[in-house]
């Protein structure tokens, strides 16, 4: 029996080869493309989850003192709080039963991290999610409603925890910090971005 060597291989034997050569080739491309695709897709989120992760705005134009607002932004509720001087006048009456009432800990952006934790006084701007585990608080501004020495601020009702008008945690609660701030800024007067720290 004659063995093939590319010696005594014909023409016809040649352009075989050439013809499987490229045929592989194809069919290799042609896999890796179809793993590729579907990895690609899996690992590049998905439009939803790419709006759900963008920064919203909001109009505050019509907000009343004293007024709560709630929205989603990252499928957490953020709380929008039109403080009135009253309101802002209380933070300081409370300093001394606070766990953090200088927010040392790095719960909000550094420039949120004032008394009245916040950009502008008059807008309070908060995750609304016990830093306990995580139950929603509510807003309580009304002075005893809570307690007798209540000034306003923010219950949650699972473990106790109360917080101030600003979300500053008071001593001795089960949560452990102060409510987080997100970022946010204002794109105008009466338009809150948040989920963006601005520039
Ligand atoms: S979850 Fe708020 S006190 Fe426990």
């Amino acid at each position: 029996m004659s063995v093939k060597t590319p010696e005594n291989m014909g023409p016809v034997d040649e352009l075989k080869r050439s013809l499987l050569k490229k045929t592989s080739v194809f069919l290799g491309a042609l896999g890796l493309a179809g793993i590729g695709v579907p990895l690609l897709s899996y690992l590049s989120p998905n439009r939803s989850t790419r709006e759900a992760g963008k920064p919203i705005s909001v109009d505050v134009s019509g907000m009343k003192i004293g007024e709560q607002k709630t929205v989603l932004w990252r499928s957490k509720p953020v709380w929008i709080i039109r403080r009135s001087e009253a309101m802002l006048a209380s933070l300081g009456l409370v300093d001394g039963k606070l766990k953090d009432p200088d927010s040392d800990v790095a719960q909000q952006p550094v420039y949120a991290r004032n008394e009245a934790r916040s950009i502008r006084p008059d807008f309070l701007v908060l995750l609304g999610i016990c830093t306990h585990l995580g139950c929603s608080p509510t807003y309580r501004p009304d002075p005893k409603s809570v307690d007798d020495t209540w000034a306003g601020g923010f219950y949650c009702s699972c473990h106790g925890s109360k917080f101030d008008l600003a979300g500053r945690v008071f001593k001795n609660m089960p949560a452990p910090s102060n409510l987080e701030v997100p970022p946010y800024h204002f794109s105008d007067e009466n338009t809150l971005v948040i989920g963006d720290g601005g520039a």
